[in-house]
């Protein structure tokens, strides 16, 4: 599989470091809070594992899966969750755990949806954010890396389903940024 894709953006190294920073922070800035990790599936599951471990704190884990449809060009393509979390999130401090912001769509839907369920706070942690290709201007309170225009696969992200199992992240050279093969 290494041999499809030459050119790592990350390196599992380099991620490690990052993800081990980013639970340190956030097991600080939930000191004594009631931390309830949300992983956004099916995209999260391997940066989700991985923060889950490195933050040394007591939290809950729960899931919700989310579906875009639509051409992903469009801001009216649409985001709807497929499958809902098991816990309830009422007076807990929610935080969301994504592999990408791109449009930043789906965050924006989910803290909306989400926020209805009165949590004492909804926070956004993302693997990856490409700020370049916002159309709605979400917050993002915790970024792993922000990357350029670019397709990536690997690390929990797919091209048609495919590559999630990748133990890093790559660029997809023959496709474009709409996820469009060229
Ligand atoms: P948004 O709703 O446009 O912010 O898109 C977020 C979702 O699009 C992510 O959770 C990913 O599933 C998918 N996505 C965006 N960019 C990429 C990419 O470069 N590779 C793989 N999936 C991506
Ligand atoms: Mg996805």
């Amino acid at each position: 599989m290494e041999k499809i894709f030459g050119r790592p953006i990350v390196t599992q190294e380099d991620m490690k470091r990052r993800i081990d920073e980013l639970g340190r922070q956030i097991a600080s800035d939930y000191a004594g809070r009631n931390l309830i990790l949300v992983g956004i599936l099916k995209g999260a599951f391997a940066f989700y594992a991985d923060l889950a471990r490195a933050i040394r704190a007591p939290l809950r884990v729960d899931f919700l899966v989310v579906t875009s449809y639509g051409s992903k060009a469009k801001t009216t393509g649409k985001v709807k969750m497929v499958t809902d979390l098991t816990e309830d999130i009422k007076g807990q401090d929610v935080l969301l755990v994504e592999d990408i912001v791109d449009s930043g769509l789906t965050v924006q839907y989910l803290v909306k949806t989400l926020s209805k369920r009165k949590p004492r706070s909804i926070k956004v942690c993302a693997l990856l954010s490409k700020p370049e290709r916002r159309k709605i201007a979400v917050k993002v309170d915790y970024v792993g890396f922000e990357i350029s225009n670019k397709y990536v696969v690997g690390y929990g992200l797919d091209y048609q389903q495919q590559y999630r199992n990748l133990p890093y992240l790559a660029v997809l050279d023959q496709v474009d940024e709409e996820g469009r093969k060229s």
